[in-house]
């Protein structure tokens, strides 16, 4: 496990909320509308979900690869359902998509294969999970439907804006929190 995996991690099969968790779900709480259906895809604990939810009174449903994280996002009381990315969702649905993806660059062969690595893990550039997300978010996206996305210096902001145009997306990038080793910023997506 690398040095910010450990950091993040810490034994569990479960992503517990974090600086990145915290300041996607308080952008979320200030965007949502109580009237919005609002996707959380990659759950983790549900923390955000329910955050965004109770803050919003909006109906927030949320999806998980882990099934570890689908029980205990089921257990903080979000409508939750075990899937990959959006594959389940119904076309032109979702009013806002939230995600805080995996996006740590990994090195080939320093992968370490349980459930932190599917939580933390981008591969090698980081944007291994980000991109088809990127791709597939507009199908599930109602007409003035936007997303909110997680994206971290590590990753590289201006790569994941210049992906998310090729799908047809603008970015505004609504708040930038800096921390010792990355800094975090919310990016808006809109078509
Ligand atoms: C960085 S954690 C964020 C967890 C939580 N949303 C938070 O902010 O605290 C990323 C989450 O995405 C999930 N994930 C990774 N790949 C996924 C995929 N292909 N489909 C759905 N969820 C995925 C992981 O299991 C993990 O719970």
């Amino acid at each position: 496990m690398t040095d910010l995996a450990d950091r993040r991690g810490i034994e569990t099969d479960v992503y517990q909320p974090a600086e990145d968790s915290h300041l996607l779900a308080t952008v979320a709480a200030e965007q949502v509308d109580e009237d919005n259906l609002v996707l959380e895809v990659g759950t983790g604990s549900g923390y955000v979900a329910e955050r965004v939810a109770g803050e919003t009174g909006a109906r927030v449903v949320a999806s998980d690869l882990n099934p570890h994280a689908c029980r205990a996002a089921r257990d903080r009381g979000v409508e939750v359902v075990r899937a990959d990315l959006l594959d389940p969702i119904r076309t032109d649905t979702c009013d806002v998509v939230l995600f805080n993806p995996p996006y740590l660059p990994t090195e080939e062969g320093e992968e370490w294969d349980d459930w932190m690595e599917v939580a933390l893990s981008g591969g090698e550039t980081g944007r291994a999970v980000i991109d088809p997300f990127l791709g597939n978010v507009g199908r599930v996206l109602a007409p003035d439907g936007y997303v909110l996305l997680l994206v971290s210096s590590l990753t590289g902001v201006e790569a994941v804006v210049e992906t998310a145009a090729e799908s047809g997306f603008s970015a505004v990038a609504l708040r930038d929190e800096s921390y010792p080793f990355e800094s975090l910023t919310v990016l808006k997506l809109h078509r």
